[in-house]
């Protein structure tokens, strides 16, 4: 197996090779500034490993870890927008840069993309893969549909933010390693194993992301710190929080915790504080 910065190296290789620009201009352009703007590409890499495990099939493999990579990346252009979110990856947003209509098609584009590249696997294995990858396109709108709807909800509990993070994040993680393991010609239970396996390290993933949310170093996390604060997140550090909080911290976190104030640093030092 490869290590992970070789495998990040072979999928970089292969993304720059593509050409996502094209006419009309502001459509096409953010879909390639947010393809571009770096990122750790674990999902990708994720489908590598995976595939390498068992069969090496590079060119499916590759296909596919696009694929995951753009899906990714699509639901970060809208996820962005959803959360108000002025930085991803230490740089302006497509929201901020291009504005709504262009946020809202070109995060179109890049899903009926996602699929095209898919699409170009062999054809042996395309009903699997396909249905594998709509099923995850499906979950991971539940769980960002949980997710806006948890921001107003104030008895939310650790299962369901639990259930929210498997939907939102994980699935799309476990479904890269299990893509590249069908492509290796993996057995079911193998690639089973490997889906599991995937899902957790998925919601550990979440947590940390949510973790650093709060208490990220802003050059390394390339994002705003305290954004899950403003925008009243159901995170577990914000359920934890609800939980163990009593008298005047308690009503002043539920104060906070209701209000959205257009200055919100002070919000965010004080929730962060309690
Ligand atoms: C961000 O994903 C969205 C979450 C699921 C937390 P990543 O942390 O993988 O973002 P990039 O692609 O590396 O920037
Ligand atoms: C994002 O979760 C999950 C998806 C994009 C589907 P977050 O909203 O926590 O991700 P970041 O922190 O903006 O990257
Ligand atoms: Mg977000
Ligand atoms: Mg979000
Ligand atoms: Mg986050």
């Amino acid at each position: 197996m490869q290590s992970y910065q070789d495998l990040r190296q072979i999928f970089l290789n292969y993304l720059n090779a593509q050409t996502f620009v094209h006419p009309p201009q502001n459509l096409y352009e953010p879909f390639e500034y947010i393809m571009q703007l770096g990122g750790k590409r674990i999902r990708p890499v994720l489908c590598l490993m995976g595939n390498q495990l068992f069969e090496p099939n590079e060119k499916d493999a590759l296909n596919a870890a696009l694929a995951v990579e753009i899906f990714h990346n699509f639901s970060l252009v809208h996820d962005d927008f959803m959360d108000e979110a002025p930085l991803r990856r230490n740089h302006p947003t497509v929201h901020t840069k291009y504005g709504v209509n262009s946020t809202i098609l070109s995060g179109d584009i890049m899903f009926a993309k996602s699929y095209e590249y898919l699409s170009k696997i062999a054809p042996n294995y395309l009903p699997t893969v396909l249905s594998l990858f709509t099923k995850t396109a499906i979950e991971v709108c539940e769980g960002q549909q949980m997710d806006m709807d948890f921001e107003i909800q104030n008895d939310v509990g650790i299962d369901a933010y639990l259930k929210m993070i498997e939907l939102k994040t994980s699935v799309l993680l476990a479904t890269s390693l299990k893509i590249g393991a069908i492509l290796g010609n993996a057995s079911d239970t193998d690639a089973q194993h490997l889906y599991q396996f995937g899902k957790n390290i998925g919601i550990a993933f979440q947590l940390q992301d949510d973790y650093l949310d709060t208490y990220g170093n802003k050059d390394n996390f390339g994002k705003k710190v305290g954004g899950d604060i403003a925008q009243n997140k159901k995170t577990f550090l914000m359920l934890t929080a609800l939980e163990k909080a009593e008298g005047d911290v308690l009503k002043e976190l539920n104060q906070l915790v209701n209000s959205k104030p257009k200055d919100d640093q002070e919000k965010i030092q004080r929730v962060t504080s309690i």
